[in-house]
Parts: C-alpha cells; sequence; structure tokens
C-alpha cells in the first residue's frame, strides 16, 4: 500500500506518531512581501504573527519542544534598516505576549547569543524566559542571534573554563554544554520557502533529525500546513543507522 501525498481529512497523528521536538527555519518573509509589492518589514511583521498560530496549533497536537529559528547571526549582514525594524517588531511582538504565554503555561527559552542585541529586545526576552521559566505544557525555543556553529564555539569555551579534561569529552557531554542542553534533539526540521539547507540552524542537534521542506512562505504556513507535515513525519522510517525488523 502507498502512503497518501496528503492528510487524509479524518487523519489525526497518534501519539507515538508524533514528533516531540519540531524546529523550524521560518523563510520566506522577504519574499511573502515582495509578491504582495509591501516592503519587507511588513514580511517579517506577518511572519512574526504567525508564531502565535503556530504555537497554539503545536500545544493542541501535543508537541512538547518547539524551536523557531528567527534570526541568524549571518542576518547581521543585512541592511541596517531591515535588522533594527526586525528588532523592534520581535521585542513589541515578545512584550505583548509574555502575560499571555505564561497563562497557557509556555516556556520561553532564548537560544542564541544575547550581545549586540539592542535593550529593549533583551530586556524583553529576559523578562519572557524569567517569567516563564517553570511553565511545562510547552517549551518554545526562540533562536535568536543564533548559528550553530557560534553555539559549538560557545560550548567549547564553557567546556575548557570548567577545566573538563579531555577523556570526559563526550556526545553527552557536548549536548549538555549547548544552549539546548537539558532538551531532546529535534525529531523534525520543517524549513518553509523551499529552501534546501539547513542554514547554520541546529548543526549539532539535527544529526538525525527528518527533514521537511515546502515551497509556502512563512507568513502563510497555519495549522492546516503544521498538520501536513506532521503527516510526512509520521510516515517516515527513523533507522538510526541500524536495520529495521523485517525489511531488507
Ligand atoms: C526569514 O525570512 C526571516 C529572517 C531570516 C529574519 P527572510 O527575510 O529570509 O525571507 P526571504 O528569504 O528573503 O524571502
Ligand atoms: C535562515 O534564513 C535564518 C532564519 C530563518 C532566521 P535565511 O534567509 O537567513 O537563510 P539563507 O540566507 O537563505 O540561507
Ligand atoms: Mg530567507
Amino acid at each position: 500500500m502507498t502512503t497518501p501525498e496528503s492528510a487524509p481529512p479524518e487523519w489525526k497523528p497518534a501519539p507515538e506518531q508524533l514528533p516531540r521536538h519540531v524546529a523550524i527555519i521560518m523563510d520566506g518573509n522577504g519574499r511573502w512581501a515582495t509578491a504582495r509589492g509591501l516592503p519587507r518589514l511588513h514580511g517579517h511583521r506577518a511572519g512574526t504573527d504567525n508564531v502565535r498560530e503556530i504555537l497554539k496549533a503545536s500545544v493542541e497536537f501535543g508537541i512538547q519542544y518547539l524551536t523557531i529559528y528567527a534570526f541568524s547571526t549571518e542576518n547581521w549582514t543585512r541592511p541596517a534598516d531591515e535588522v533594527n525594524g526586525l528588532f523592534e517588531i520581535m521585542a513589541e511582538v515578545i512584550r505583548d505576549e509574555t502575560e499571555d504565554l505564561h497563562r497557557n503555561g509556555v516556556c520561553v527559552r532564548h537560544i542564541g547569543r544575547s550581545e549586540g542585541l539592542p535593550a529593549s529586545l533583551a530586556d524583553a526576552i529576559s523578562a519572557a524566559t524569567a517569567l516563564t521559566h517553570d511553565n511545562r505544557r510547552i517549551t518554545l525555543n526562540v533562536a535568536f542571534n543564533y548559528g550553530g556553529r557560534a553555539e559549538l564555539v560557545d560550548a567549547v569555551r564553557r567546556i575548557i573554563r570548567d577545566q573538563i579534561r579531555a577523556d570526559d569529552v563526550t556526545e553527552e557531554l557536548v549536548s549538555r554544554y549547548l544552549y539546548t542542553g537539558g532538551q531532546p534533539d529535534p525529531d523534525l526540521i520543517i524549513r518553509t520557502a523551499g529552501e534546501m539547507r539547513l542554514s547554520n540552524f541546529l548543526i549539532w542537534q539535527a544529526a538525525y533529525a527528518e527533514y521537511y521542506s515546502t515551497s509556502t512562505y512563512w507568513p502563510d504556513f497555519g495549522r492546516p500546513e503544521l498538520r501536513e507535515a506532521l503527516f510526512a513525519y509520521a510516515g517516515r522510517k527513523r533507522k538510526f543507522g541500524s536495520v529495521l525488523n523485517g525489511t531488507c
């Protein structure tokens, strides 16, 4: 029997088919705006607003960890107007949403470097992470000023500062020193807007993640599109380098 390409209307993910940790490369805000004859920042506004819907849908599906790639260490190379505009939108949305996130049991974490961020944004992020620290319904990792290579460099620096002996450095220890230390690796990485690359996202943690790429631009990626990604994931056979029983 072949698996249908899109989810039948009655399909719902069974708990064992559901990824515990979903990570999303939220790409295509600029193209979404350009296609409508709007400035790129309108795309960033629409994209930032879309996080609310995807977070809500993730909670409803029962996803436990959601990581969203919002600004990479390479995105600093964009025009200053775009970078500053994006920071303002992010600071405003985080400030406006913090109380609601807290009420809904969301634990907000920042993964990435805080250095270089404007104070208004750094303050909004720290207030949200401090207030929601003990919430357990879902963990929302906001990857902001995040780079996978920077994360590894930061981990190595901390390992050396902690005077860990070379023989004690294991994969488990390195994982613990990453920004995501203590969390499970992503099971599913979704990229919107069609590109087929990681762009420096979770390069260590993604070792055995399943990938899903859709041409839909991030501001248009809603609950039905997330459901399609979960359907595709449910049909994957994860092998982790081993052989599956009963298959050749
Ligand atoms: C993703 O959208 C958001 C960030 C990288 C900050 P883009 O701004 O990269 O959108 P495109 O790729 O230009 O369409
Ligand atoms: C990746 O998107 C970073 C974020 C979504 C924040 P980019 O638009 O920066 O990636 P490239 O430049 O297409 O690789
Ligand atoms: Mg892009």
